[in-house]
């Protein structure tokens, strides 16, 4: 595949919230941060040299968390892009942070209230665009979870809400309090366990954001499961997955990561690739016998 058009645009929109549109192929925030989702990342330059990039190759849609670092990358990317022009930040609240890799959930109303605010700060925004629960909280009664997201929006610091790592029950649950705009969710072509999730937010038109989209750069990888497909589309294997996902439903809204320009610039190039119906039913057949691989050895 040539990048001769290296751009998100092929990859169409979608209106968050039936307003906010953004070009569906996104982007992650989480790998511009040190190892273990902690602290600074090894490369700071390239990280805002990635984030630069972004509006370049028209990506509009940058999801992110106040946890990440924790602070680290929502820092970088108000450095490297404030004040954003057409760029939608989307962030999350809802995880502490008490080291690498650990990431303790807090629902408590006053603590998803304030952590809004401090994003919204960070970011240096009037209000944020896209606020999402990261975690239901088990702790806590679900409904005050909803509440504070209720509340934020009501006194402007958030303008769309969202949900993730849900399930339909609790999705309807949330809309009784808030509108739900997108639900982000652990899902790529072998790791399917979110499909009647993906099913419901087409149906009612909620944005569906696939958290691990490249499985973290395993199916990204030459020789793996993608690797025949895409040797013979002229494409790489992390662009097949992309493809295949955006191809999935109009709701998609992939946020594939990374802290490298020259990966950026391969994930957006799959906006281009187009797989024919054949090609989308044998990857679809490809992961789902991955998917049911991994369910067995479970
Ligand atoms: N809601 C949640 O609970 C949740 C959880 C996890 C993540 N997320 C969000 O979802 C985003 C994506 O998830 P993710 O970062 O875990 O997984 P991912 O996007 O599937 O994979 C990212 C990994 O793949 C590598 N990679 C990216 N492009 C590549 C390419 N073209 N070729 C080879 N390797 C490539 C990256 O390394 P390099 O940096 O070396 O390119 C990185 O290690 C995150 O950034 C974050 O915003 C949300």
């Amino acid at each position: 595949m040539t990048h001769d058009s290296l751009s998100a645009a092929p990859s169409g929109t979608f209106q968050i919230g039936g307003e906010l549109s953004v070009t569906r192929l996104g982007f992650g925030a989480m790998r511009i941060t040190g190892d273990g989702v902690w602290g600074d990342p090894a490369d700071p330059e390239g990280a805002l040299a990635t984030l630069r990039r972004l509006p370049e190759l028209g990506v509009n849609f940058i999801d992110t968390a106040d946890s990440y670092g924790p602070a680290v990358s929502e820092e970088l990317i108000r450095e490297a892009l404030h004040p954003y022009d057409s760029v939608i930040v989307a962030t999350k609240g809802g995880l502490t942070r008490t080291g690498p890799n650990k990431w303790p959930p807090c629902g408590r109303p006053e603590y998803l209230i304030q952590q809004a605010h401090i994003s919204r700060r960070r970011l240096g925004v009037d209000r944020i665009d896209l606020w999402q629960l990261h975690r239901i909280d088990p702790q806590v009664p679900r409904d005050e979870q909803f509440g504070a997201i209720r509340q934020l929006m009501d006194d402007g610091v958030i303008r769309f809400a969202g949900l993730s790592e849900v399930n339909v029950e609790e999705t309807e649950a949330a809309r009784r309090v808030f509108p739900v705009a997108t639900v982000q969710n652990l899902y790529n072509l072998t790791n399917r366990k979110s499909e009647e999730v993906l099913d419901y937010c087409e149906r009612e038109n909620i944005g569906f954001i696939p958290w691990y989209p490249l499985a973290a750069g395993s199916l990204a990888r030459e020789g793996g499961v993608l690797a025949g497909i895409a040797g013979r589309l002229g494409a790489t294997p992390s662009q097949v997955a992309l493809a295949w996902v955006l191809r999935r439903s109009p709701v998609m809204l992939p946020i594939p990561g990374t802290g490298k320009v020259r990966h950026l610039e391969e994930n957006v190039a799959a906006a281009s690739l187009t797989l024919s119906d054949e090609d989308f039913q044998a990857l679809d057949e490809v992961g789902r016998q991955e998917w049911h691989r991994t369910l067995q050895a479970d």
